[in-house]
């Protein structure tokens, strides 16, 4: 059986999937340790289901390995890999109770005694005493967590999970991811959890890839990809950035030198993705901060001056669109802590920042800045 296989990491080897002359995963190779939640990030349509379909042997890679500790298991039947998924619809069994819903995968295995295992697993995801429902008699959040517990009993090596928390509503949303870290912590089996929600990629895994047209942009642990993203696709992707077009001007030390729209910047060697040519200048709303005149920056900042565009309030935080002198709009979040001063349209202000909290990627000639979208929803929420 399945669960004898020598525990160990996922690995995918050039993995690759065509359908007809699309590629709709493109070369992937990645590692995946062992006990280790893992989250694939990306936007609809870049290959993350047909990745996890792969893996769980639904889906027969063109070419390329799934290897399990080394075992390519890329051509065994679904039923025969170590792996378990969870889907967005929980398909559970309608006409069965909880209970058996849970224990189903030990009845098709000819388990007899399932009893103990099945009251474990009910007690891992909080349902003590729903042993005799039906799912139709629980909430979406609830009956997400019979999903988890009827994958879970089977001792998967790798738990796949496809959007399992599409389905519900913000607030549920936020405690089950919480309680999806828990139940990994206390498991230790490996998660793959396939989202196009940032903030729930970094909320649960150790590590994020974020993908992009089948291919992996970015992979590292969640603080890492968004403080230093290694493309404008991630610095937009994973949270937002304002990205400015310059030009690497030299070198000073461990600084580089840049020129943009006639300002001069700099930004730390150990920062910068690229060190010749067209640059993206990068920084994140949140480290820029406005001030009244130049004369407030504190020393070390680096700024740029303009006028307030927009404010919205959005409770924790204002934000800010400020027009520059060359017309790009650059978005700056405020905290209201109550400590800040406020600004309203038409606002003459500058927007500095520590240039510790920039960061300078390629740039392709001819590529203009690229400012975050006007936001539609608040930092730290998301659909
Ligand atoms: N059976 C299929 N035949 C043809 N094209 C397919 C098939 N399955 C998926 N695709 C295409 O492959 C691409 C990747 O699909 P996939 O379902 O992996 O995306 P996804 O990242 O999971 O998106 P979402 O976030 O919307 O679920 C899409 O463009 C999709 O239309
Ligand atoms: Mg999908």
């Amino acid at each position: 059986m399945a669960r004898e296989t020598p525990a160990g990491d996922l690995r995918l080897a050039n993995l690759t999937k065509k359908f007809g002359a699309f590629t709709a995963v493109d070369d992937l190779s990645l590692t995946i340790p062992q006990g280790s939640f893992f989250a694939l990030l990306g936007a609809s349509g870049c290959g993350k289901t047909t990745t996890l379909r792969m893996i769980a042997g639904l889906e027969e890679p063109t070419s390329g390995q799934v290897l399990l500790a080394d075992r390519d298991i890329a051509r065994l039947r679904p039923y025969k890999r170590p792996v378990n998924t969870v889907f967005q619809s929980y398909a559970l069994f309608p006409h069965l109770d909880i209970f058996e819903n849970v224990a189903f995968g030990l009845r098709r295995r000819g388990i007899r005694s399932v009893d103990q295992q099945v009251r474990q697993m009910l007690s891992l995801v909080q349902l003590d005493g729903y042993e005799r429902r039906r799912p139709a008699q629980l909430s979406g959040g609830q009956q997400q967590r019979v999903a988890l517990a009827r994958a879970l009993i089977n001792h998967p090596q790798v738990l796949l999970l496809d959007e399992p928390l599409g389905a519900l509503d913000l607030k549920l949303r936020r405690q089950m991811q919480i309680e999806l870290k828990r139940i990994q912590t206390e498991v230790g089996i490996t998660f793959v959890h396939v989202t196009h929600d940032q903030e729930e990629a970094m909320t649960m895994a150790d590590t994020v890839a974020v993908m992009n047209a089948g291919r992996i942009e970015q992979l590292g642990a969640p603080a890492e990809i968004y403080e230093f993203p290694a493309t404008a696709f991630v610095a937009n992707f994973l949270g937002q950035s304002n990205l400015i077009a310059g030009e690497v001007a030299g070198g000073n030390g461990g600084e580089i030198l840049v020129t943009a729209h006639g300002g001069r910047f700099s930004v730390p060697a150990a920062r910068a993705r690229s060190n010749q040519g067209p640059v993206h200048l990068g920084v994140r709303p949140e480290k820029l901060h406005l001030a009244g005149t130049a004369a407030q920056v504190p020393a070390g900042c680096q700024y740029l001056d303009g006028t307030v565009s927009d404010a919205s309030y959005v409770g924790v935080s204002t934000q800010y669109l400020l027009r520059t002198g060359w017309g790009t709009e650059v978005s700056v979040f405020a905290a209201n802590s109550g400590a800040q001063q406020r600004f309203v349209p038409g606002d003459r202000a500058v927007a500095y920042w520590d240039p510790r909290h920039s960061f300078l990627l390629g740039r392709r000639t001819g590529e203009d800045d690229r400012t975050s979208p006007v936001l539609d929803e608040p930092v730290g929420a998301s659909s």
